[in-house]
């Protein structure tokens, strides 16, 4: 069961916040993983995108994005005409879920109870870096942000505002493009990127 102890918000700084969201063990998914990965990128971007969580290559490198759905996402945001460098990159959830399967790792969607508890570094994170506006990347990401569960498939593209007045954009996750056929990932790749580039 995930234990609920007291959010305390905290730290004022990035590498502050890392250290402690590293120690975290306020559900059961931080014991088994190797680090937090924190998100990375400049402070006050015009965007900060959000995923569900850290993969397995993400785990072990403690860097957001850097596994498959990330290289989909960088050809994505290259499309857009979107500056990686530029942007912020993070995710709902710090810590990677995973089931052993063998010597593999294979990803686990973090419970809603999960995500839940691990909200409060994303909302701190957010605090921290004042972006202009967030991306959802897909359903946990779009909860997290939004407080209330989100039809992805429908609601793409649109944007939404958060009770503090920011203002999301949802859209899917580069890693159900990858779990697409090949002959639908063009157009769907082609969507995926003019979301991500609102206003061009
Ligand atoms: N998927 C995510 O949601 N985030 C990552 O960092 C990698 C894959």
């Amino acid at each position: 069961p995930v234990q609920r102890v007291p959010v305390v918000a905290s730290s004022d700084s990035l590498p502050e916040l890392h250290a402690a969201t590293n120690r975290c063990r306020d559900c059961p998914i931080g014991a088994l993983a190797t680090q937090a990965v924190p998100g990375e990128g400049p402070m006050y971007p015009a965007l900060m995108f959000v995923g569900e969580q850290p993969g397995d290559q993400e785990d072990l490198r403690g860097r957001p994005f850097v596994g498959p759905a990330g290289q989909l996402f960088d050809r994505a945001l290259a499309q857009a005409g979107i500056d990686r460098q530029a942007v912020f990159v993070t995710n709902s959830v710090r810590h990677f879920k995973y089931e052993l399967r063998g010597k593999r790792r294979i990803h686990k969607t973090p419970t809603q109870l999960e995500a839940d508890a691990c909200r409060h570094w994303l909302d701190e994170e957010i605090a921290l870096v004042q972006p202009r506006a967030l991306v959802a990347l897909g359903a946990t990401a779009a909860r997290a942000l939004l407080g209330r569960p989100m039809a992805v498939m429908s609601e793409r593209g649109q944007w939404f505002a958060r009770a503090d007045g920011l203002q999301v954009l949802v859209t899917v996750h580069p890693s159900s493009l990858l779990r697409l056929p090949p002959e639908q990932l063009p157009a769907a790749f082609e969507r995926f990127a003019r979301e991500l580039a609102p206003g061009k």
